[in-house]
């Protein structure tokens, strides 16, 4: 017989839980939440009302519709309140031995038919239903910051759990209007695995100064889309959170790139949590700024590499004395500038030529941005002109250091290479892993309609270049990936 889930217990009022809260009761559930004192069901409460209150003040909701929402929520600090819930979700810190005390309770306190859930990013969920009497009724149900918004629910199956569970809890999702992914017990599930790993790189990537954190957020969102920069969605999910994940994600794969960046660790410590705490890597909740670029100064620019002829005449249209040349010699010896506009590292070109001062790497990335690479050998002066010459073609520059890949794809390849390899792994399909960054985190496309927007055989020789320069095994072409292309086939979701 198919379970009706009417009333649901939410245990945990932080931003998650209150946002999971607010969705049960839009959808017109029974909601029962739970904190563990008087002071924090006082935030949870103020939660609630922030978060309804923000779509009554954008007029998506009447203040009698906010009121009957509110009004479906009971708030209570008593377990005991829970006993004859049809679903109980945890919404709790991401720590083991909290989350194992709660189920062991909720699994003295509930009905047998109860039907358990976590809301973990990270844990095991077969640990966590091992606690109980009940493993076959415990499942993960895994939802998005934030929770009212974004579409994708996480259904966490394990291999106890009651044939014919998972999908009853997916159909929930779908009455919550939300769209379900069942996925199987595995460290940070599908959007976790491969988000969590990306931003965690570019924590890395901001420690090892390849670029500003505004410039790599700036990048990300203007090069790929993507709703927000990985430090501004750091700062959304929560520092300790994203710290914790990353813990999790490294005991189960031992993989340096899952070990947390050491700058996640020192801004947790110091109380700086994201958004939660007003601060983490930025301040309040101001969006980043694009970088300031200089104006520039210089008069005549040599440009050379693929495009330089159109870029070259865009300049001359502003009235700069342009030319382009084919080879970095003598030609560019009276220019003040020499913009090279190259995907790849620029240096052994600087060193061949007589002013190495005056060569600054440029990649224009889509129609928006354009990725500045100054080499070691680049002055300043040039870089800051190149920075104004970007912005006068009607592109945000973003300084970086000449690196493979530069900023945008050194970030966006290892994603993708990650996701064939969990599509390889038979964790999950391609459209799942498509559909789960859809709408987990917004993305435009999903990781694989990006290959083949991009081209399997570029997005290849991007994660060769990316192994030859840092060596590390994590960035080598998935084998898949590198079969493909040896076949010469152009579509990956072809495959599927
Ligand atoms: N709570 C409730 N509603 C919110 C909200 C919040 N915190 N933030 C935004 N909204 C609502 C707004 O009210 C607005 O609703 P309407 O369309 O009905 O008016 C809508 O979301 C869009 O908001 P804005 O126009 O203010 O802002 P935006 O267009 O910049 O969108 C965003 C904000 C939805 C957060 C968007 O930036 C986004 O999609 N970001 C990516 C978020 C993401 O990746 N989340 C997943 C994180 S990973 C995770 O959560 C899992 C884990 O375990 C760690």
């Amino acid at each position: 017989m198919t379970r009706s889930f009417e009333k649901v217990g939410v245990v945990g009022l932080g931003t998650m839980g209150a946002g999971i809260a607010e969705v049960f009761a839009r959808a017109g559930l029974t909601v029962v939440g739970v904190e563990a004192d008087h002071e924090a069901l006082g935030r949870g409460r103020g939660n609630l009302e922030s978060s309804t209150g923000r779509a009554l003040a954008k007029g998506r909701l009447s203040e009698a519709e906010q009121a009957e929402i509110l009004g479906r929520i009971t708030l209570t600090t008593s377990l005991e309140d829970l006993a004859d819930a049809d679903l109980v979700i945890e919404a709790i810190p991401e720590i083991m031995d909290f989350k194992r005390t709660l189920f062991t309770e909720l699994d003295r306190i509930c009905e047998p038919s109860t039907v358990l859930a976590t809301n973990t990013s990270s844990l095991s969920v077969t640990e966590i239903a091992a606690t109980t009497g009940r493993p076959g009724r415990v499942v993960g149900m895994h939802f998005f910051n934030p929770a009212p918004v974004m579409k994708l629910v996480e259904v966490v199956h394990t291999v106890v759990t009651e044939d014919g569970l998972a999908e009853e809890v997916a159909d929930l999702a779908r009455r919550l209007g939300k769209t379900p992914v069942s996925v199987g017990d595995r460290a940070g599930f599908v959007v976790n695995r491969l988000l969590l790993t990306y931003l965690n790189h570019a924590a890395v990537m901001l420690e090892n100064g390849l670029a500003t954190r505004e410039g790599i957020d700036t990048a990300m969102k203007l090069g790929v889309g993507v709703p927000m920069g990985p430090f501004a969605l750091l700062d959304l999910i929560g520092l300790d959170t994203s710290y914790e994940v990353m813990c999790v994600l490294f005991q189960e794969t031992r993989d340096r790139r899952h070990a947390p960046a050491p700058i996640l660790r020192e801004l947790v410590t110091a109380g700086l949590l994201g958004r939660k705490s007003g601060a983490g890597f930025y301040n309040g909740e101001a969006p980043p700024t694009p970088p300031a670029a200089g104006k520039p100064t210089v008069t005549s620019v040599a440009v050379l590499g693929e495009g330089a002829e159109e870029f070259a005449a865009r300049l001359g249209d502003a009235g700069f004395k342009a030319t382009t040349t084919q080879a970095a010699t003598d030609a560019t010896e009276d220019a003040d500038v020499v913009v090279a506009l190259s995907h790849t590292p620029v240096i052994e070109l600087a060193a061949r030529l007589p002013h190495p001062r005056r060569l600054v790497g440029l990649h224009l990335v889509g129609d928006k941005l354009a990725e500045v690479a100054s080499t070691v050998l680049t002055s300043p002066e040039a870089t800051c002109a190149v920075e104004g010459l970007a912005k006068i073609v009607g592109r945000v520059p973003v300084h970086c250091k000449d690196r493979a890949e530069f900023v945008v794809d050194a970030l966006l390849y290892p994603y993708l290479n990650d996701a064939v390899r969990m599509h390889d792994s038979g964790y999950a399909t391609m459209d799942d892993i498509d559909v789960a960054m859809k709408l987990g985190c917004g993305y435009p496309a999903g990781p694989f309609e990006t290959i083949d927007t991009l081209g399997l055989e570029t997005v290849r020789d991007g994660l060769r270049a990316l192994y030859a320069e840092y060596r590390d095994p994590a960035f080598a072409p998935a084998p898949l990936l590198d079969q493909l292309v040896t076949a010469g086939v152009r579509s990956i979701r072809g495959l599927s």
